[in-house]
């Protein structure tokens, strides 16, 4: 065997596995195991005659081959995965009972899935877009699934808006192909997505790569200590590695000579054992302070200041190992938000509680309605009342299908039950649109005090040209001169810079 080249961990992996297992591996099989006679020709009559049905292997490879794709993923197609740990580093147990953290140097296993959020499974890596973090806790208590972004808030905030929204980013029914028309009609008509907007058109629209970016669990939860006592909750992951974007220029070039770059840089870092980590920090607020919380604390379009709601150190993640198959390990991987642990609960959060229902839905869909009992899906065997439906692995040895029963089946955990308390709802029902809950604000604090000059031009700049994402310049001149009021209504510098670029852009392409 050829000894391993000195190039990038992805490409020796074929060579690696040759070294590994240094022998052949085996009888080839169907996929029922039965060796298999000959691989590279198959049953005819005679050398130049019609194939026989009884070349049952033949039918066996192609129909399994006919079946190799699955729905891909209706948003963050296109991803990358690995496996690691979650240690905890800082005792938070004042805050919640989750097992997860509830002693100093706990370990959990973790899976975690970096995505974009707009493109399909061939998309390239380096455009500019949000970028999906989700992370698997395989707990004691079952999984806990944070699932999250590299930014800490959202375009819109009611689930309602979450299909228009995500259709305008997609591509366009008639002309198949993604358009600013759309995008930028849709994005001016709901103000509240412009804080998102100013983010993605930032320099961090274009991370280095998914190992230089921080993430975010962005939505509100709660969580409960021991006493019961319920705070609200936001999640944050600070990457070790620095953060690191690329510049527009060379992400697009990255695009087109390497489609796979943030894939292939999370591969060869941790088979080399550059294993990248974050830590992770939470913001609390008492259920008092939320009442008297000049925003809406459940809003996912807005953050918490960090000056009101310090972060609080939790612990650290790791990513040690890479999938050993991608579609087992990464593409099966089914995240949903409503798989939490006691100590853990939503909050009146719109947007959680909208993707409550959504995960689980469309996994059924993607995967199957046992879509759990993959292995990479679950670390505890579920005891349950439910049976049945394609591909049921595990037959929970015999215990009875209904409840109550009296044959020992299983029941209620009391913890569960003792971290579950009542919750009041108020308030009248009735269709509610927030959109217009003081949209302006939070962008301003980010024109004003987080982006320096040279950021704010080469926002400017991505907004107009695009830069990776739709450009400004494309859309019609009624929706430039709204996105130029709104703008304007988050600081009037902001809207007089995005004016004069668009003009300076007319002027250059009249004299073309
Ligand atoms: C009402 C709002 C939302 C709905 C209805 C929704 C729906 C979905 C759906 C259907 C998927 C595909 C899941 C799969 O096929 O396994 C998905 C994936 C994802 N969503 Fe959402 N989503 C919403 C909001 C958000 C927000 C606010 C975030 C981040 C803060 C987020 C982060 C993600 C991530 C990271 C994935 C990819 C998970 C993976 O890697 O498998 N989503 N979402």
């Amino acid at each position: 065997m050829p000894l391993l080249k000195v190039r990038e961990p992805a490409l020796n992996q074929l060579l690696e596995y040759a070294q590994r297992t240094n022998k052949p591996t085996g009888s080839a099989t169907t996929t029922s195991g039965n060796p298999i006679v000959e691989k590279d020709a198959s049953l005819t009559a005679g050398p130049r005659g019609v194939i026989l049905f009884q070349n049952y292997d033949m039918v066996d490879e192609l129909a399994h081959f006919d079946r190799e794709r699955i729905p891909e993923r209706v948003v963050h197609a296109k991803g990358a995965g690995a496996f690691g740990y979650f240690v905890v580093t800082n005792d938070i147990t004042q805050y919640t009972a989750a097992s997860v953290f509830s002693a100093i140097n706990k370990r959990t296993s973790i899976a975690i899935r970096f995505s974009a959020v707009a493109g399909e499974m061939g998309y390239a890596d380096s455009v500019r877009d949000v970028r999906g973090f989700a992370i698997k806790f395989y707990t004691e208590d079952g999984i806990w699934d944070l699932v999250g972004n590299n930014t800490p808030l959202f375009f819109v905030k009611d689930p309602v808006n979450f299909m228009s929204f995500i259709h305008v980013l997609k591509r366009n029914p008639v002309t198949h192909l993604r358009d600013p028309e759309q995008f930028w009609d849709y994005l001016t008509l709901r103000p509240e997505s412009l804080h998102q907007t100013m983010i993605v058109y930032t320099d961090r629209g274009i991370p280095d790569g998914y190992r230089h970016m921080h993430g975010y669990g962005a939505d509100t939860f709660s969580l409960l200590n021991d006493q019961g006592v319920l705070v609200y909750c936001k999640f944050h992951h600070f990457t070790d590695q620095g953060i690191k974007n690329l510049d527009p220029q060379d992400a697009i070039r990255i695009a087109g000579e390497d489609p796979d770059y943030f894939t292939r840089d999370l591969y060869n870092s941790i088979a080399a054992g550059n294993y990248p980590s974050w830590r992770m920090f939470i913001q609390v607020m008492t259920q008092k302070q939320a009442l008297e919380s000049p925003f809406d604390p459940f809003d996912v379009s807005k953050i918490w200041p960090h000056a009101d709601y310090p972060l609080i150190p939790v612990g650290k993640f790791e990513l040690t190992r890479n999938p050993d198959n991608y579609f087992a390990d990464i593409e099966q991987l089914a995240f949903d938000p409503a798989h939490l642990i006691p100590g853990i609960e939503p909050s009146s959060d719109r947007f959680i509680q909208g993707r409550l229902f959504a995960y689980g839905d469309t996994q059924r869909y993607r995967l199957g309605t046992n879509y759990n009992q993959i292995p990479v899906n679950n670390n505890v065997r579920v005891r349950n009342f439910s049976r049945d439906g394609k591909f049921t692995l595990h037959s929970q040895n015999g215990a009875p299908i209904y409840h109550p029963n009296s044959f020992g089946g299983p029941e209620p955990d009391p913890r569960a039950k003792a971290l579950s308390p009542e919750f009041p709802i108020v308030g009248n029902a009735v269709r509610y649109d927030n959109g217009n809950d003081d949209p302006y604000s939070q962008p301003r604090v980010l024109w004003v005090r987080v982006l320096d000059q040279g950021e704010k031009e080469r926002m400017v700049e991505n907004i107009v040209l695009g830069n990776g994402l739709m450009a400004l310049r494309d859309a019609s001149d009624f929706i430039q001169n709204r996105a130029i009021v709104n703008f304007t209504n988050v600081h009037p510098d902001f809207g007089r810079m995005v004016r004069d670029k668009l003009s300076a852009q007319l002027q250059f392409t009249a004299q073309l």
